[in-house]
């Protein structure tokens, strides 16, 4: 009988919680406390991993003004995932924690030798969402005046990788051999310089960690354009994305495997995961009845107008809200994520779009329904897309307690009834969890 499980992973932000809404009443998430238990709800649902989006500025392009972003606590503020994930990763065994970190940030050796030690600490349960950062704004804080053009930021990441590969292998898996009757803690024969000079970078090594349960980090990435899909076929382990319904889905995950294969990658090597965000009520008209109170609210418009414009350096204020879009629109920032969200072609209106995500910023798929019909639906997705699984995506970048309920504690006992995701932790790593079916 073939498996038909496929994998859970959810996508959080370090930012304000549900601090608006009713059942939300905000906490003091900055102690990380409120994450820690989301975490511990997300172990005991056997999610995969959950992943901590970054970046690396405070959002102003949404009516040229870091207004809207601050008085909404929209992006912003937003606190370090580093040391959220290593929080996250010491309150949990077995959930995977992967944080976001850019390439234009880091240099090579610092993030290497980070990722090395949360790797350690959690006992090999350490992901990097490998990103090279899309806006102008972020470089700007790096000594730039403008992003580097996406090709070139691409060309830079292959390198960067290259080079941080270069620093786990710096050290033999049995390089520590922690002998008292000789007095060797470690064996100098199997710790080597790197010695890399390449175009963009140049480090000596060797990484001054020891080798960490998962030899180097979980790698996941979400390229998009071509370039950024040849380089997550490349690297990645696995891969998020956002796809037009099943169709567009099966289409990405196809293309990636085809990618993957011509580099000489074994397709099932790399798992694709799709961005959802279920509305889940007691009945079918309950969910659907929330789904349009929250989806057509001012609130909700103007919140994902923000963050799109954040994360594509466009400003949307300044379109009608009650006309499509004039043209097609571009960005050398996230072009994923804008294509999904302008539907060129469909007429809709800059409302009727923001509306139209399927329940959060952006969603491959609606779903909306009880526990049981939304868990028939993933189901029957799945097995036409051929797998890998989702990413399930924060609401609008803001989540409270019961919306983890009714994942952790309604979604998530459906789908293990009709044997569609996992009931318990096979293994230890997280890269062992993921490539376990
Ligand atoms: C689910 C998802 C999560 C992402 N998380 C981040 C993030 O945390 N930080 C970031 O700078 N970019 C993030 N991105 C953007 C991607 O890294 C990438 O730039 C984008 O998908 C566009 O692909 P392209 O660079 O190939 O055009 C994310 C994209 C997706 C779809």
């Amino acid at each position: 009988m073939t498996d038909k499980r496929f994998h859970l992973a959810w996508f959080m932000n370090f930012t304000p919680d549900e601090w608006r809404a009713p059942f939300g009443q905000g906490g003091y998430p900055w102690d990380g406390q409120f994450y820690i238990e989301m975490a511990q709800t997300l172990e005991r649902a056997c999610f995969d991993f959950l992943m901590i989006e970054d970046k690396l500025m405070v959002p102003e392009t949404f009516g040229s003004d870091r207004k809207y972003s601050l008085a909404n606590g929209m992006m912003a503020p937003k606190h370090d995932p580093a040391p959220l994930a290593v929080a996250m990763g010491m309150a949990t065994s077995r959930i995977g924690v992967v944080a976001t970190m850019s390439t234009m940030a880091y240099p090579p050796f610092m993030l290497a030798r980070l990722s090395s030690t949360i790797d350690s600490l959690t006992r090999g349960r350490f992901g990097w969402n490998v990103v090279t950062s899309a806006e102008d704004l972020a470089a700007q804080n790096f000594g730039m005046d403008k992003l580097p053009p996406r090709e070139q930021r691409y060309e830079m990441a292959d390198e960067y990788i290259d080079v941080v590969n270069k620093l786990f292998d710096s050290w033999d898996a049995d390089a520590v051999v922690l002998d008292r009757e000789k007095g060797i803690y470690a064996d100098a024969d199997k710790v080597r310089s790197v010695d890399h000079e390449g175009k963009y970078y140049k480090v000596r090594g060797p990484l001054n960690t020891v080798p960490s349960p998962q030899h180097r980090p979980v790698y996941v990435q979400a390229g998009a354009s071509p370039r950024g899909r040849d380089f997550a076929a490349r690297h990645a382990d696995a891969i998020v994305s956002v796809a037009n319904g099943v169709d567009g889905m099966k289409a990405f995950r196809d293309d990636i495997r085809a990618r993957a294969s011509a580099m000489g990658r074994a397709p099932d090597e790399i798992k694709v995961l799709f961005c959802i965000t279920p509305t889940l009520g007691e009945t079918e008209e309950d969910a659907q009845a929330k789904y349009v109170r929250e989806t057509t609210s001012d609130h909700f418009c103007n919140d994902v107008l923000a963050s799109i414009s954040a994360i594509t350096e466009i400003d949307f204020s300044l379109y009608d809200l009650d006309e499509p879009l004039p043209e097609r629109l571009e960005t050398n920032g996230e072009s994923g994520t804008l294509d999904k969200f302008q539907q060129w072609g469909s007429g809709k209106t800059l409302r009727e779009l923001a509306a139209a995500q399927g329940g959060g910023l952006v969603s491959s798929l609606e779903l909306i329904g009880t526990p049981a019909s939304v868990a028939d639906k993933m189901g029957a997705a799945m097995a036409e897309i051929g797998g890998d699984g989702f990413l399930l995506t924060t609401p609008v970048l803001r989540v409270g307690r019961r919306y983890l309920i009714e994942i952790a504690d309604g979604l998530v006992p459906e789908l293990q009834r009709r044997g569609l995701v996992r009931t318990e932790y096979t293994h230890q790593l997280l890269r062992d969890n993921l490539t376990d079916f």
